[in-house]
């Protein structure tokens, strides 16, 4: 019959269909380093409250070095055909040391034993994440810091707007990079509690010490109810909305990477080793690595999308629904894994065109509105000056100038108020210079922010 741990009130086998469709352990079997973890706590534990002999618990501690050795070099290959991974290795432990092994299960369920292992699992996998994170602003603030004069068209609606500088562009990016590595942390930290000791649901009648394993796993405490701390799978969805979140706004660079690499625009032109061909056209150089981005994004909130689903409906506690957790924050770390790095090398070769760049800003009137601001520095109220400028806007487009190509006379026609001072107050590196409000795109205003950004995330500011 099967040598399943829990067969004693069975009388068949299971089907090998059941068996398949059941069965965790094609995907959980990364969780093989926290369930050994989980485990040797959970046997010092049992030991201290005096459920395991000291013998016991070394003959445990030594059987669970030794599969995580073997499993760590590939000695010991995991069992395709185990249920899950919890049963692989109590399974493997029993028949390396025999009898005490049977006891690690002592006051245990796999309910708080997988809820415990995603845990730590996800503790150390986020923490990966906020790594090449930091790394990624680390590389745009890099950018930034080398183009802190880079003029470049700031868009409303795809239209040039106002100049700003490619600095003001990517630390607008390194800034919402940083609330993605903090809403990483905040997801763990409320996530960092200990499920073990509640059992399958309801705690058990054994003198467990909670505490213990919670302390010794380096949680900040034990789940305050044993029927949520086995239910509860909102860690899951809070790292994954925190990671979809991430995904979209590489989405967003990558959409702007894709349109400033298209002739059209030509910002930038990427690097041949970051870039692929075409099979046809023999001219073509494809930004594919922003497109798969923006692709791949729509997989990691489809993941969230999975985990909400599946938890809506669960009445408490444990249901084997919650298996399919896995897969789901499985594919959105190792998606976010891939693709910081890929995304962080396309952006570091690229190309920057800043003479295009700027020529692009110093088209389509960008200085518009500094116009009309100098005629409000001059006592005109606002309405009326953007009324002026509009006029002059209309005038200068009729004659196929830029407004710092209208004479003093053309001015003077709409305004009285403009005098010599206005072509300055219209150069372009002035105008970005005269916006140094506190996140404003002046080179001072970028510099400080970016300082400030550096000093929260402790990264070096280096060339600022
Ligand atoms: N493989 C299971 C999961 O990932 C482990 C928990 C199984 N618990 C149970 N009562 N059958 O959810």
């Amino acid at each position: 019959m099967s040598n399943k741990l829990w067969s004693g009130r069975f009388t068949a086998a299971t089907d090998a269909l059941l068996d398949d469709f059941n069965s965790s352990i094609p995907f959980d079997q990364r969780l093989w380093p926290d369930d050994i973890a989980g485990s040797r706590a959970h046997a010092r534990m049992l030991e201290h409250v005096g459920l395991l002999t000291t013998e016991e618990l070394a003959a445990i501690e030594q059987g669970l070095d030794s599969i995580e050795a073997d499993l760590t070099d590939g000695t010991l290959a995991v069992d395709p055909t185990a249920e899950d991974i919890h049963m692989f290795i109590e399974a493997e432990l029993t028949r390396r040391i025999g009898e005490p092994g049977r006891k690690l299960h002592t006051g245990r369920s796999r309910n708080d034993q997988v809820a415990v292992d995603i845990r730590l699992y996800l503790r150390r996998m986020t923490s990966e994440v906020r790594t090449a994170i930091r790394s990624f602003i680390e590389t745009l603030v890099e950018i930034a810091a080398a183009n802190l004069r880079t003029i470049m068209p700031g868009f409303t609606h795809l239209q040039i707007a106002q100049p700003i500088t490619l600095a003001h562009h990517f630390s607008a990016y390194a800034h919402m990079l940083e609330r993605d590595w903090q809403r990483l942390g905040d997801a763990v930290d409320r996530m960092n509690y200990s499920p073990l000791g509640a059992g399958a649901l309801a705690t058990c009648t054994l003198p467990l010490d909670p505490a213990r394993t919670a302390a010794e796993l380096g949680f900040d405490g034990v789940c305050g109810n044993s029927l949520d701390a086995v239910s509860d799978r909102d860690f899951c969805v809070e790292i994954c909305a925190a990671l979809a979140l991430l995904m979209t706004h590489l989405s967003r660079l990558s959409e702007e990477l894709i349109l400033w690499a298209s002739t059209p625009f030509g910002f930038i032109t990427p690097d041949d080793a970051w870039s692929t061909g075409s099979s046809m056209m023999p001219q073509k150089k494809n930004p594919d690595i922003p497109e798969l981005v923006r692709g791949k994004s729509a997989r990691v909130i489809s993941n969230l999308n999975t985990l909400l689903v599946m938890l809506k409906g669960l009445p408490l506690a444990y249901n084997k629904d919650m298996q399919e957790d896995k897969e789901a924050i499985f594919e959105a770390l190792d998606t976010v894994l891939l693709t910081l790095p890929t995304l962080q090398g396309f952006v570091v070769t690229m190309k920057i065109n800043s003479e295009r760049m700027r020529s692009v800003a110093e088209s389509g009137l960008s200085n518009a509105t500094d116009l009309a601001e100098y005629l409000v520095r001059r006592g005109l109220p606002f309405r009326q000056a953007h009324e002026q400028v509009g006029k002059l806007v209309y005038y200068a487009l009729e004659q196929g100038k830029k407004l710092e190509e209208l004479s003093l006379d053309e001015f003077r026609a709409q305004s009285s108020l403009v005098d010599d001072s206005v072509y300055a107050a219209l150069k372009i590196e002035n105008c970005v210079a005269a916006r140094d409000l506190p996140g404003g795109p002046a080179p001072t205003a970028v510099e400080t922010a970016l300082r400030s950004l550096c000093e929260r995330l402790d990264l070096s500011a280096k060339n600022l």
